[in-house]
């Protein structure tokens, strides 16, 4: 069969032909042997079947439905979106173009598309000076305003849990709020890295440990098995659920208002249309004069909305403004 090769570095293009089923062996003895950036420009399974081309229409076709689905962008990256779905497609045998029919009539399909497609970096102590003022400057003064009701921290986008256990763990820290009157909301779109949040589960010289102080890896956690486990009552205070960002429906129904939000380097994977969509959501179940704390390389640009950028030393944040109404509301509650 002939298989076409794009040595992408040098955009240079050639064939060669290959047996059934040797396909894996020869690219990847030209990775090795090469040690050179080698990409697929179309994957074919083991029966020969072409699930996709160099220039495909079906990818075009799923990167829609993609952006569409949960708001990541691949149309200017298809190369990308290609290099990530073709296991996927040999072992469906589908084309690119088939695999979008299937999706349409798989929804569970899209838990498996989600979790090939989605970046989930995280680590503790993540841009830890946005950690630090919400947790010992923007929590107490939201304490203060409201005594007598949990303040409610939405942590989204959470991937494998390390920022809302942060959160739990420089509240017990800062021992200015008991911890019982903080409720930590941590949800993601996909549903494996959920499951290992849920676990809190660590393995040793993981990368999520790359800030940690030592005081709190000290503290709280266990070592355990060849990692670190999370301490219950750190992991007590966080509940996790599945959630798409663009699902303004459930943001509705299962979050509801919220004091403070988290949402940290996932917007850079979105476009400028989507990003308002998904503001609009967060500034909607944000209560008058909530936080809302965006990752250091994203910013909310004219959006209208009544959120202001408040500036601190080390950091930024932005607040909902409160009508006149709503503080006097505030100060009784
Ligand atoms: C790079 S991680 C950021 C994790 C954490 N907020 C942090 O800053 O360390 C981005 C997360 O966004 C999630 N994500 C991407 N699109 C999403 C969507 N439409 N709805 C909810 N989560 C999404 C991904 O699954 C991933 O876990």
């Amino acid at each position: 069969m002939n298989c076409k090769m794009q040595l992408t570095k040098y955009r240079f293009s050639f064939n060669f032909d290959h047996e059934d089923g040797k396909f894996e062996e020869i690219y990847h003895f030209l990775l090795n042997f090469l040690s050179l950036d080698l990409k697929i420009g179309a994957y074919y399974t083991n029966k020969g079947k072409e699930v996709m081309g160099v220039r495909d229409e079906g990818l075009e076709k799923l990167s829609d439905m993609i952006y569409d689905y949960c708001g990541l962008v691949f149309i200017d990256r298809l190369d990308t979106l290609r290099d990530k779905l073709g296991k996927r497609l040999i072992e469906l045998e589908l084309t690119a173009w088939e695999y979008g029919d299937f999706l349409m009539h798989n929804s569970p399909e899209w838990d498996v598309l989600v979790e090939l497609l989605t970046i989930n970096e995280s680590y503790f102590y993540r841009e830890e000076n946005q950690l630090n003022e919400c947790c010992s400057i923007v929590l107490p003064q939201l304490k203060e305003i409201n005594k007598y009701r949990p303040i409610r921290i939405w942590s989204a986008a959470c991937s494998t849990g390390e920022e809302p256990y942060t959160l739990s763990m420089l509240i017990h820290e800062s021992g200015q709020i008991l911890p019982g009157n903080v409720e930590i909301m941590a949800t993601d779109i996909n549903k494996k890295v959920l499951e290992k949040a849920k676990k809190g589960w660590y393995k040793d010289g993981s990368l999520a440990f790359r800030r940690i102080p030592k005081h709190l890896l000290e503290n709280y956690f266990t070592e355990e098995e060849g990692g670190y486990q999370i301490k219950p009552y750190i992991q007590k205070m966080v509940t996790f659920r599945h959630l798409n960002l663009l699902d303004d429906k459930k943001i509705d129904e299962e979050i509801g208002k919220v004091d403070i939000i988290l949402c940290r380097n996932v917007l850079i994977y979105f476009d400028q249309l989507m990003i308002n969509k998904v503001i609009e959501s967060l500034y909607r179940v944000l209560t008058p004069g909530g936080f809302l704390f965006l990752g250091h390389a994203e910013s909310i640009k004219d959006s209208g909305l009544g959120l202001k950028k408040v500036n601190t030393h080390r950091t930024f944040y932005y607040r909902k403004e409160t009508t006149q109404h709503e503080e006097v509301q505030n100060t009784r509650s």
